[in-house]
């Protein structure tokens, strides 16, 4: 995948792409990307992006014309271009696999108040929003919508990692843990050490359950209550269950 990043900043971004699993990914080939300075597009003699709001108000937009020169050059908007936005769709798992199938995706970051509708309107193919939140500029969140994405290209980490990850179930992700089985008086529970696969995947699908309806209960409103997975989850919620990661329990759920 090719990604380019547009950005006012791309210094916040470089360090980003030379670390750790994405470094590897670029140096296998499986990722390359190109960061494009918006101010290299301002052709006045201030190189000026930014200009006040028509009809008034706060702060500041980003003009059109860096913009649109900037994102004409990556190839938008016939390659994916992703502005990245509070007043965007929320992104998730689904939308990182979506765009994961993309040979070249164009991130976009804003800054100040955003940037000018005609832009939004000509070059933009995706407007996405990474939280009900607002942080002061894009980059961050072009960050965390690259590295949703680019772990879902396969070669980039293990399909055995995908798999069991929270969301790819559709449930989050059962508590782990690693040696020592006991550190102070907190133990391992006994079913995780004692090599029964059956009784181990049984636990771990069980705590899913567990934290998925303590903490995003939303996501289980469509489990079919007859099928197995259903069945399970009428057992945790009979039990009491839902209360945090710490309250598996019975079946050898107990976390300590
Ligand atoms: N830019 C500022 N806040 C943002 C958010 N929540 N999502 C995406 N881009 C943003």
């Amino acid at each position: 995948m090719r990604i380019k990043v547009i950005s006012l900043f791309p210094e916040i971004i470089e360090a980003y792409f030379s670390a750790s699993i994405m470094k590897r990914a670029v140096e296998k080939g499986l990722i390359s990307y190109e960061l494009v300075n918006i101010r290299d597009y301002a052709f006045d003699r201030h190189r000026k992006c930014d200009d006040e709001v028509f009809g008034g108000g706060p702060g500041m937009l980003m003009k059109p014309e860096p913009l649109d020169r900037a994102l004409a050059a990556a190839g938008s908007p016939e390659l994916r271009t992703i502005y990245v936005t509070p007043s965007g769709r929320l992104f998730n798992q689904v939308m990182a696999l979506d765009f994961a199938h993309e040979e070249n995706l164009i991130l976009l970051c804003g800054r100040y108040e955003g940037i000018d509708q005609r832009i939004i309107d000509t070059r933009v193919t995706d407007l996405v929003s990474i939280g009900d939140y607002v942080l002061s500029s894009g980059e961050i969140a072009a960050m965390v919508v690259i590295d949703a994405v680019y772990r879902l290209i396969p070669g980039v980490i293990s399909h055995e990692s995908l798999s069991e990850e929270s969301f790819s179930s559709g449930l989050l992700e059962y508590p782990q843990y690693t040696r020592p089985a006991k550190y102070d008086n907190l133990i391992v529970p006994e079913v995780l050490v004692n090599g029964n696969h059956a009784a181990i995947e049984r636990w771990r699908l069980k705590a899913s359950l567990i934290k998925t309806l303590a903490y995003r209960p939303e996501l289980l409103q469509n489990i079919d209550l007859t099928s197995e997975l259903g069945r399970l989850l009428k057992e945790v919620i009979d039990e009491g269950g839902g209360h945090g990661p710490h309250t598996a329990d019975s079946s050898g759920t107990n976390s300590n």
